[in-house]
């Protein structure tokens, strides 16, 4: 079957690198059966023959008008998709719309008829915001970590910068590299625009979010990025927990080694 892959090798790299982070949520244990949902924007790799494509199916409205994705294009998963099919087949459990020339619908243009993660509202909202703070950064990612998970379901843990003070001072690579720490969304009802609104109001400060209860959100230049430092925030709670489990709080770094970082690496915060 044709794909609007071929040929087109910026856009097959993209897919190829969705289906490789696809691979490692289902790995990690973060993915159980259709949980969690990756978007990258792609409007800036689409050709006049894309721009061309017909619509499948009917346009189908975003509940909210966005001014600032008119006639731009994403990568979805599909709803209630695997993350482990995704891995496998991205155009087959993911599909390409295109958002229309008013910004309040969308289509699905390639390559088959699979329908936009039910977080649509969240992801189109991030991108949105994104694109008004004229941000590089394209994609955006929602898994269902069990260790982060875990610490939401502890208010000491849900203050501003109790955890992204915690997972930093695990180790120095956390620091670095997830130099915005983590913000907190309370619960909100899954796929609501409640949960959108929240997130990207905490996305002013921090680029990886908890959705408490339920799962975290990252965005970054590539969806590469976005992985790392959920991966690299997970790891500092897998180091939290074994301490724990092994019967002591840990220490973790001391607050002059923590500024010895922050200069050291000329981190934002
Ligand atoms: P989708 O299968 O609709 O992407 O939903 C998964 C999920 O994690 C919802 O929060
Ligand atoms: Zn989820």
């Amino acid at each position: 079957m044709n794909s609007i892959l071929d040929n087109r090798p910026a856009l097959a790299q993209q897919i190829a690198e969705v289906a490789e982070v696809a691979g490692y949520l289902w790995q990690k244990g973060w993915a159980e059966r259709n949980g969690g949902n990756i978007t990258i924007n792609i409007t800036d790799i689409v050709d006049d023959e894309i721009r061309h494509l017909p619509a499948i199916g009917n346009k189908i409205p975003i509940g909210r008008t966005f001014p600032l994705l008119k006639s731009s294009y994403f990568f979805c998963k599909g709803t209630n998709k695997r993350m482990r099919d995704l891995a496998r087949k991205p155009m087959e459990h993911g599909s390409i719309i295109r958002i229309s020339d008013d910004g309040a619908s969308y289509a699905i243009i390639a390559d088959q008829p699979v329908k936009p993660t039910s977080e649509i509202a969240s992801h189109l909202s991030m991108h949105n915001y994104l694109i008004s703070k004229g941000s590089n950064y394209k994609a955006a990612l929602h898994t269902h970590p069990i260790d982060l998970i875990a610490m939401t379901h502890n208010d000491a843990f849900l203050a501003k910068d109790v955890l992204s003070n915690l997972l930093w001072s695990m180790i120095p690579e956390t620091r670095a590299f997830c130099p915005r720490g983590l913000g907190i969304v309370p619960y909100s009802l899954p796929s609501s625009f409640e949960l959108a609104d929240a997130t990207i109001r905490e996305l002013e400060e921090y680029d990886v979010v908890m959705w408490e209860k339920h799962g975290v959100c990252a965005v970054g230049e590539n969806i590469m990025e976005a992985f790392d430092m959920i991966d690299t925030l997970s790891k500092s709670a897998q180091i939290y927990l074994t301490a724990k489990s092994m019967g002591f709080e840990p220490d973790g770094m001391s607050a002059a080694q923590m500024n010895e970082l922050k200069i050291a690496f000329n981190l934002p915060k």
